[in-house]
């Protein structure tokens, strides 16, 4: 089984990872761009450093001079934090002064005016370096190349600073809404757990609505679902109920029965005045067995019902022939003539075996029992749609009775017999479960009592 999910981690989830992407998007590029202008601000500080160092260049008779007092150079090379490094060269004279290790780039790569900045290594450490071109003056003497370079550590110490400024508000921006989201979460969570709560503090037996009135929108479907199953829930337990109250009440009656002939039974002198009470003994015990058969086959059907037996294929005609065979010994008892119809093809559909044979059974017994004798029964067995037809020529049934009859423990006021009620409840019971129609009609020739059930197209696969 899956592990269920949690709403409150997928709400966070949801929520917070997009914030975290856009954050972090927005960190790297304001620090890359915080870090290119910062770069440009140095990059033109070495410029005019350059630029001061190429005012120093001048030509006298044709040679490049470039005279810096020791102590300018020194001046020129103070700084707190890097270090710095020149050098001035020119194509005819070559190294003129400086530092002889700085890279420089080639001077035909070089035009005049346009300085070009390069990052290169000196004595094992990064630098950034400026070149510019400068003219000598007065002579003809060619073009000079004067580069400035300096560590990183400025830069450095810069990127650091800007990362620390652009992180640390985003990092406390994400941790306020971060909470904020969780905050909130949770307030709108609260309601599905007042839910939770209220349910779980019910008894079985409370099963009035749940109050929606201060449930917020969203909840008041899920409320409405659960008070709609709780209305059902509590109609099936009240039918639950009746059916026992009913069942008990049934059974009291012939139980009663028992208790009084075998108190007579025991009270009788010899055999023979025992054998009348013996015999309701053995009358009442029928009752009783029967009750309960009906009952089994009415809590079979419903097991079925739940899904516990899948159908299976089988042949209406086949099965209603073979029910018929057990009733004939019946019917030949009470001098009724049984008939049966059934095409000669089979009839298949699919269903419960067992639960369909009571259910002709109990269309069989009720016809047998109420028909009179020297009457008639026809079985028909119909192939389009699939059903049986059950005919008697007995007393029939009033219109305004063709519902209730299907209730459970109901019987007509006046009905011979000792019946229970329950036999057509369970007809209809398993009807239900097949998807089959029950209509009453009139019986053979217009009189007594027809009833079909007709099995049409089924949607239970089995
Ligand atoms: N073929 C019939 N002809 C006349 N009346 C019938 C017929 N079938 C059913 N009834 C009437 O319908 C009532 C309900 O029938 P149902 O089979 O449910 O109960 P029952 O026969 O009284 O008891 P059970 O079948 O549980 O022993 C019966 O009491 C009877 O009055
Ligand atoms: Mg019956």
């Amino acid at each position: 089984m899956r592990k269920p999910q949690s709403l409150r981690a997928q709400l966070v989830a949801r929520l917070t990872l997009p914030l975290i992407a856009v954050v972090v998007l927005d960190a790297a590029v304001s620090y890359f761009v915080a870090l290119h202008y910062a770069d440009r601000a140095y990059d033109s500080w070495l410029l005019d450093s350059a630029k001061s160092l190429a005012q120093e260049v001048k030509t006298q008779k044709d040679k490049v001079t470039f005279d810096l007092p020791p102590i300018a150079v020194e001046v020129f090379r103070w700084d707190a934090m890097d270090k710095t490094f020149f050098k001035v060269e020119s194509a005819e004279a070559g190294f003129i002064a400086g530092d002889r290790a700085l890279p420089s780039p080639a001077l035909a790569a070089m035009a005049a005016d346009a300085p070009l900045f390069s990052d290169g290594e000196i004595q094992g450490r990064k630098v950034r370096i400026v070149s510019v071109l400068t003219a000598s003056a007065g002579g003809d003497s060619g073009d000079v190349l004067v580069s400035v370079a300096e560590t990183l550590n400025k830069r450095r110490g810069m990127m650091n600073e800007i990362l620390l400024a652009v992180v640390a508000p985003q990092l406390l921006l994400l941790l306020v809404t971060g909470l904020h989201i969780w905050v909130g979460i949770n307030r709108g969570l609260s309601p599905l757990r007042d839910l939770a709560t209220l349910i779980g503090q019910r008894s079985a037996r409370e099963l009035d609505p749940i109050p929606d009135t201060n449930v917020p929108l969203e909840v008041r479907s899920l409320t409405h679902t659960i008070n709609a199953l709780l209305q059902r829930l509590g109609a099936a337990l009240a039918a639950q109920q009746r059916f026992i109250e009913n069942a008990a009440h049934q059974l009291r009656t012939p139980l009663a029965g028992l208790k009084v002939h075998a108190e007579r039974a025991l009270a009788a002198d010899s055999p023979d005045a025992m054998k009348p009470a013996l015999s309701h003994i053995k009358h009442s015990a029928d009752r009783v067995a029967h009750l309960s058969s009906q009952l089994l086959v009415l809590a079979g059907s419903e097991s079925v019902s739940q899904g516990s037996r899948p159908f299976q294929a089988l042949d209406l005609a086949a099965l209603a022939k073979a029910c018929c065979m057990d009733w004939v010994y019946k019917a030949l008892e009470q001098e009724i003539e049984l008939g049966f119809d059934a095409p000669r093809i089979p009839v298949s559909i699919k269903g419960d075996e067992t639960l369909l044979r009571e259910l002709l059974n109990n269309l069989l017994d009720n016809s047998i029992c109420y028909s009179n004798p020297g009457g008639r029964i026809n079985v028909t067995v119909l192939a389009d749609p699939p059903g049986w037809v059950v005919k008697d020529d007995g007393p029939g049934i009033r219109p305004e009775e063709a519902e209730r009859i299907f209730e459970r423990f109901y019987r007509i006021p006046g009905s011979r017999g000792e019946g229970c009620g329950l036999g057509l409840a369970i007809v209809k019971e398993i009807a239900d479960l097949h998807a089959a129609q029950i209509k009453v009609g009139p019986g053979v020739g217009g009189n007594g009592t027809g009833i079909s059930v007709l099995f049409g197209r089924q949607t239970r696969a089995g």
